[in-house]
């Protein structure tokens, strides 16, 4: 069947308002976007497919993460620098840590759409349609916040392209330079607990640099120390817009969706015969797919075989999103069938969706616990299945919101009310990440000697990291 950017719009779509006021004016919108400048280069995404390979063949590590929503209110430099920051550290620690190069790629410059387990909510009788994103409509509730508005698609975008903008003056403008890798926790908030042992391994670094220059290599001169690959990555949920967003790379004559390095398609909308798997099997960039307990070995069989035809490495990233209970009895499935046929994949931990909880209080929260347990029980199904760990997925911010539960800071049921910021759903706050990435790193340090004393070869652990 052949494919065009709109060939989606022949398939059923999930999750996609049709609500629009006036069509015409969302096409108008439409339109008028598809002759704005791209927000990524197509071989900037060609060179994250080469990254994205690596991780694949066990040689570097994914670190996926940011916003569950970008929104309007929260659109403010401190809180992209922030949230840049708390990725840097985050890399460093497992750069460091687990001596493994790592991949970063943000959930940011476009993470605005959501699917909602409901179209409707009711409130005091009311009944109102979902809260779908920022781009969408508002979070208010009454009749005229919450119906579609084309012009936001316009906001989104201008959003997206100066939050880019921003990112990469800091990934090459000297923000990164990993000189400056003190400098990055002079912002920490007081009492933050992993301080300490950030500032330790700041030192550490500071030394191999120093020992660095006293063989004679000037750090400055080397770009790898100098500036950071800093890739954005959001949900390819709102077609409309992505499919305004695909243009045809000059270089390699393949489409490219410009709107993002990397996309990703739901566990809500992943239906193999669905629009959203229409349009991604088009677009050349990496393509994640979100994989719950409800997906079978055979679909996601048949998700590759459209996806990934080829099987080339680098473009699927499988991100096991199960909860921390379900794991060891959902993931192995997958992970053999996937591994029996001979799929050159990508396997990452989103250990967020699985694990939302409700309050008493009527928070949604998810607790630290929770997400580490997800993450160890991934990284155990992996090993005993003989694939690669590799990769993790967070909603995150560089914020000292109280959303998560828990952590070496304690937050409790009673804190969650002081600074719950999210649109969507409870994110790490700068600490927990951290904590987290501190966690992950020892155990994947613990999992690689483990691979070195049961006597395997360099080249199987570093394929299959047992
Ligand atoms: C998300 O990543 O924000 C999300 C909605 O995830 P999932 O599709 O895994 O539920
Ligand atoms: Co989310």
């Amino acid at each position: 069947m052949t494919w065009s950017p709109e060939s989606w719009r022949e398939k059923p779509a999930k999750h996609i308002p049709a609500d629009y006021p006036d069509p015409k004016a969302l096409a108008s919108v439409e339109k008028e976007l598809a002759g704005y400048p791209p927000l990524v280069f197509a071989g900037e995404a060609r060179t994250l497919r080469d990254a994205l390979a690596q991780v694949a063949h066990g040689k570097a590590f994914l670190l996926q993460g940011g916003d569950c929503a970008e929104s309007f209110k929260e659109f403010h430099p401190n809180n992209i620098r922030d949230t840049f920051r708390v990725l840097l550290q985050m890399a460093v620690v497992l750069t460091f840590g687990a001596s493994t190069p790592v991949v970063k790629v943000g959930r940011i410059a476009g993470q605005f759409a959501k699917p909602r387990s409901s179209p409707i909510e009711e409130e005091g009788g009311v009944t109102l349609p979902s809260y779908r994103g920022d781009n969408i409509n508002a979070m208010e509730f009454n009749k005229a916040a919450r119906t579609p508005d084309p012009q936001r698609l316009l906001r989104a975008y201008g959003q997206a392209a100066a939050t880019l903008n921003l990112i990469r003056a800091f990934a090459s403008g000297g923000y990164a330079d990993l000189n400056n890798v003190h400098r990055w926790n002079l912002e920490f908030v007081s009492g933050n607990p992993q301080e300490d042992r950030y500032r330790a391994l700041a030192d550490k670094i500071s030394e191999a640099i120093a020992f660095m220059e006293a063989c004679g290599i000037d750090g400055r001169e080397v770009r790898a120390i100098r500036e950071v690959d800093f890739y954005t990555s959001h949900e390819a949920l709102l077609l409309g817009f992505e499919s305004s967003m695909t243009r045809i790379d000059s270089t390699t004559g393949g489409w490219y969706d410009t709107a993002a390095h990397m996309l990703w398609i739901g566990d809500r909308t992943r239906q193999p015969d669905g629009a959203h798997v229409e349009f991604c099997r088009g677009v050349q960039n990496p393509i994640g797919i979100k994989c719950g307990p409800s997906l079978e070995p055979a679909e996601l069989l048949q998700l590759l075989d459209i996806l990934d035809p080829k099987n080339e490495p680098g473009r699927i990233v499988l991100i096991a999103r199960f909860g921390s209970g379900n794991v060891e009895t959902g993931l192995p499935p997958l992970v053999r069938k996937v591994r029996e046929e001979g799929r050159d994949v990508v396997w990452s931990c989103d250990p967020m969706h699985g694990n939302t909880i409700k309050t008493d209080g009527g928070y949604k929260t998810r607790r630290f616990d929770s997400i580490l347990a997800e993450v160890n029980s991934f990284f155990d199904v992996c090993r005993a299945e003989g694939a690669y760990p590799g990769g993790v997925h967070f909603e995150m911010t560089g914020q000292n919101v109280t959303e998560c539960l828990g952590g070496a800071q304690e937050i409790s049921e009673a804190d969650l009310s002081s600074r719950y910021h999210t649109h969507c759903d409870p994110r790490l706050n700068a600490s927990q990440a951290l904590e987290l990435a501190f966690i992950l790193a020892d155990r994947f340090k613990e999992i690689s000697l483990n691979g070195v004393s049961d006597g395997l070869k360099p080249v199987e652990i570093a394929r299959n990291i047992v």
